[in-house]
């Protein structure tokens, strides 16, 4: 069984890498401010290899940057002092957006470290934020894609009751017995539903996400909405669904990008079992929060892969299957909930995707989803 864990994995790497070259250690940087500049500061530099955030630093016990801070095992200071003296980072970044600051740092930096603030810091963050835009275009691209793929499955679904219908219509047109035509007639009516249901499903999938849309999300309910999603990409007639769901169990986040998420990982579970197979799809309270386990009896992941299915445009579909995006945008989307992404997998035997979300587990279900 090998285990994998995008962010992890990736650091190990470079690490190895800078031992055997001496010039490119890890850039050591430290963060002042942990309001929403540093927490999304913290986020972009943490996935990046070659950094290594060292530290961050606020006054504020409760800024969202310390919390996230805890999450990745960066450490968390209260002065900026203790901070330089105990990680002797090579690059200062101040986001406090506190002009004293500006002295305090002059004072207390030691030469030869760099400080970037002021208009540089702000730079910093409008293009962290350029960024989070092309994130969410890109999901939306990969959702678009994905969803060409849907038209075998909605013909066959939307056919089969505009069949019934026809059939229904056809009686009708000899029918006298006016019991038997109002009969009929909730069957058309049914009918007409069903094939509304199934454009409400999709024009609310296919439709952007609002990124100002977070809340709780009730996990066990987005599960069951992804797979009647996922039907219309990859048929399920004989893969067996078995579902172990905690009840009430949540998540915080974009309910639209959870649910993307989770119709990402069902289709490539489906996928890698040729459509035949066991998929299980697993919820449960743990001390760190809510997971959320997809597996399947598929093919497996070969080792050497596995550091690889987080990339972007990693495939080993053929046109028109894949686009090699899925997991790449799953890892953002989780990154962005605080969560975290790890496989198993056993060439052969099948994978399982498990997902970690921070937070309360057992409140009521429907939040905001
Ligand atoms: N459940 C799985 N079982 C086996 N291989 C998988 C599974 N999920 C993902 N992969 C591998 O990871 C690759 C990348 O997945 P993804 O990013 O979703 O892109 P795509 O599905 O478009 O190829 C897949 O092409 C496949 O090789
Ligand atoms: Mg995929």
């Amino acid at each position: 069984m090998t285990l994998f864990s995008p962010a992890i994995s990736d650091r190990r790497t470079e690490l190895q890498g800078a031992a055997q070259d001496p010039t490119p250690l890890p850039m050591k940087v430290a963060i002042i401010g942990a309001g929403r500049g540093g927490t999304a500061l913290l986020d972009a530099l943490h996935q990046i290899g070659t950094i290594g955030v060292v530290g961050i630093v606020d006054i504020n016990p409760s800024a969202p940057g310390l919390r996230r801070a805890q999450e990745l095992t960066v450490p968390i200071y209260d002065r900026v002092s203790n901070l330089l003296k105990n990680q002797q980072p090579s690059l200062v970044m101040d986001v406090t957006g506190d002009p004293t600051m500006e002295s305090v740092l002059q004072k207390e930096v030691p030469p030869g470290t760099n400080i970037v603030n002021g208009q540089t810091s702000r730079l910093l963050w409008l293009l962290i934020q350029h960024e989070t835009g092309l994130q969410a275009e890109l999901l939306h691209a990969e959702k678009l894609a994905g969803i060409g793929s849907f038209a075998a499955g909605i013909a066959h679904d939307i056919n089969n009751p505009l069949q019934l219908i026809l059939g229904l219509a056809e009686n009708l047109t000899e029918e006298t017995d006016l019991d038997a035509v109002h009969l009929q007639a909730r069957d058309i009516i049914e009918a007409v539903k069903r094939t509304t249901a199934i454009c409400r499903d999709l024009t609310s999938y296919s439709r952007r996400t609002s990124l100002q849309q977070e809340g709780l999300i009730s996990v066990n309910a987005k599960l069951d909405e992804a797979l009647k999603i996922a039907r219309y990409a990859v048929a399920l007639q004989d893969i067996e669904i078995r579902k172990r769901y905690q009840p009430d169990m949540i998540a915080k986040g974009n309910p639209d990008q959870l649910l993307h998420v989770f119709v990402n990982l069902i289709t490539n579970a489906v996928q890698a079992m040729e459509h035949q197979g066991i998929l299980t799809l697993e919820t449960t309270a743990v001390d760190e929060g809510t997971q959320i386990r997809v597996s399947d009896t598929g093919s497996g992941i070969a080792p050497e892969l596995l550091n690889r299915i987080f990339d972007p445009f990693f495939t080993t579909k053929p046109p028109g299957k894949g686009t090699g995006l899925g997991l790449y945008n799953i890892k953002n989307v989780i990154h962005h909930m605080h969560g975290t992404i790890t496989v198993e997998s056993q060439v052969g035997r099948g994978s399982t995707f498990t997902l970690t979300f921070p937070g309360e587990t057992s409140q009521s279900e429907g939040g905001s989803s």
